[in-house]
Parts: C-alpha cells; structure tokens; sequence
C-alpha cells in the first residue's frame, strides 16, 4: 500500500503486520541509540491545518528516528492564512520532494484528495480529517490493548470487548477505532447520549448503548472520548454536570469494570468531565503509555510505507522473517 487514509484500508494481516513492526520499533526506544538509518535522504512533511500536540510531535520523532528529514508546517503562519489553497500547498511541497505528506485537517476527506489528486508523488498519511478517520491513533490504541490484554506480537483483538465513550457524533478516533477492532476480532460497544450517536451508526460492526453503568463488569477496556465542545452546537449537549454524571468515568464507575481492564484515552482531555483526575491519574489508565506507543506506531507506518524493503530492517533486533 502506498498510503494510509482509512483504518478500513487494512486487512488483518495488514492490521498484524503494522502492529508486529510496531514491536520491533519500540525495542529501538530501549537502546541508548534510538535511531535507525531505514529513511537517511527521505523527507517527511508534517502538514497540519489543524491544532495537534500527540499526533505531530510524535510523527515528528517517529520519523527522525528512522534518520529521515522532517520539515514541519503549520497552517497558522503560512500563506494559507493568505487564502492559498490545498493545491497549492501541495504542488509546494511536492516541488521540494516531500516523499511523504502526513496531513491533518479540518475537513473530511482532504487527506483522499491529496492522495488521489496527483499534485504530489509521494505518501500520504491521514493524521486525523475532520470527524472521518485518525487511523494511526486506531492503530497505537490497538497496539496499547493487545500489550495489555493478550500475548501481544503476532496476535489480534479476538474476543477483546472494547467500550467507547462520549462523543462518538464527532470522533474521528471513534469511527477509525471501530473499523479496526473489527477487523481484529474485538467486540465494538458504543456508549453516548442519543444526541451524540451518528445517523447511521446502525451500520457499523458494533453495538450501541445510551447507558454506561451497563457495560462497565463486562468490557476489556474502556475507552473514554473528548466531548468535542468546539464542534458542537449547544442543543446537542447536556450540561457538563449532567454528563459528567450519567457518561464520565469515576473512581467508582472504574472499580466496577473487571480486575484486568484498562482505561484508555486518545487526549487530550477533558479532566472533570468525560474523566476525573483520580481515573486519569491511576495506573489503569494508559493515556501516558497511548503516546509513547503512538511512536513506535508512526514509526512502523513511515517504515513500511516508505522503506520496507529496504536492507537497513536488519538493524532492527528480531526483524521479521
Ligand atoms: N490524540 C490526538 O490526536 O491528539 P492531538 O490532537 O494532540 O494530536
């Protein structure tokens, strides 16, 4: 595959794969070198039209520790604010020889048109577009839960019951999370208030709840969402208190879930609203372990897309055979 647009893009295998090399990647976090020169003379444009403080430090690490150039860019301070368009943009980077454009932005799709556009030549990664997909954040939450929940490399979510809660209506790590825990095998329930559940959710590999205490004894993990206030019109939304009660995690709501369960959240968050700090603060909680994982992730991704085949795996411990 030559891009990563769509967390149901990926097969199993696909899925497995990422997910493997991911493993292999964070044994190159433990060295005292965390460097590999897999992409030495490649160039990885950041491009990010929207706020983000996990997703682009981290794909910027990612990418240095695979030795490739980064040139980050951010829409605010750019000519964009001049009105310059997405192609424009685009033919820009591709004229200083982006071999891979990660993008996030504001509106659905962008990162499929920049793909399919042919005003650039390299790859693209989808880093969040609007409510559509964040499929690498999928991926870490994926590789977060099978380090937590299973015998980790080589295995699928099979069986694994995954709560997520809040704002599903808005969430772009909902609808990628969903399309990827299905296809690894997990169990995929929905928690919100009905104003917060998409039209046409029935569609989707998963089920849907209006209630949490419910699901609580029963999920593997939990995952709980940003109430997404910025994108949000006030008829949609109870008082904060009001959801705070009947969908936030408490300390009590958190000791109710099974001895093994884990607490997840993408972040940022909204500490006192969909989480209280005792939830965000204790070791059930893998919000921390989320963003280094999404490293090793991005890593993998960048790896596979742009130098997969390339001799320099050998330098990674236990590479694939
Ligand atoms: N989880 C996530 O995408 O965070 P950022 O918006 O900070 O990148």
């Amino acid at each position: 595959k030559r891009h990563l647009i769509s967390a149901g893009d990926l097969t199993r295998d696909d899925a497995v794969l990422i997910l493997d090399t991911a493993e292999e990647m964070a044994r190159v976090a433990d060295r005292p070198v965390k460097k590999l020169p897999t992409l030495r003379g490649r160039t990885v444009v950041n491009l990010f039209f929207e706020d983000s403080t996990r997703t682009r430090i981290s794909f910027e690490a990612a990418a240095k520790r695979l030795s490739a150039d980064v040139i980050n860019f951010s829409a605010k301070g750019s000519s964009v604010s001049k009105g310059e368009s997405l192609k424009d943009t685009a033919l820009t980077l591709e004229a200083m020889g982006a071999d891979a454009v990660v993008i996030r932005h504001h509106d659905s799709g962008a990162p499929h048109r920049l793909a399919t556009s042919g005003w650039i030549g390299g790859s693209v990664v989808n880093a969040g577009d609007g409510t559509h997909e964040h499929p690498t954040q999928a991926l870490l939450d994926a590789f977060t839960m099978r380090r937590r929940l299973t015998g980790g490399e080589g295995h699928d979510l099979s069986g694994r019951r995954v709560t997520l809660v809040g704002d599903i209506l808005h969430s772009r790590v909902a609808r990628s999370n969903v399309r990827l825990l299905s296809t690894l095998g997990a169990h995929v329930t929905l928690v919100a208030p009905p104003t917060l559940v998409p039209v046409g959710v029935e569609a989707w590999p998963c089920e849907v709840s209006y209630a949490l205490d419910p699901v609580l004894a029963t999920s593997d993990a939990v995952m709980m969402l940003r109430v997404q206030r910025e994108r949000m019109k006030a008829a949609y939304f109870p008082t904060e208190r009001e959801y705070a009660r009947r969908y936030g995690l408490d300390g009590d709501r958190m000791a109710r879930m099974p001895e093994h369960a884990v607490v997840m959240h993408p972040g940022p968050m909204n500490r006192g609203m969909e989480i209280t700090a005792e939830v965000a603060d204790s070791p059930r909680c893998t919000a921390v372990e989320q963003v280094t994982n999404g490293v090793s992730i991005r890593m993998a991704v960048l790896y596979l897309l742009l130098g997969g085949s390339e001799p320099a795996v050998t330098t990674v411990p236990a590479a694939r055979t």
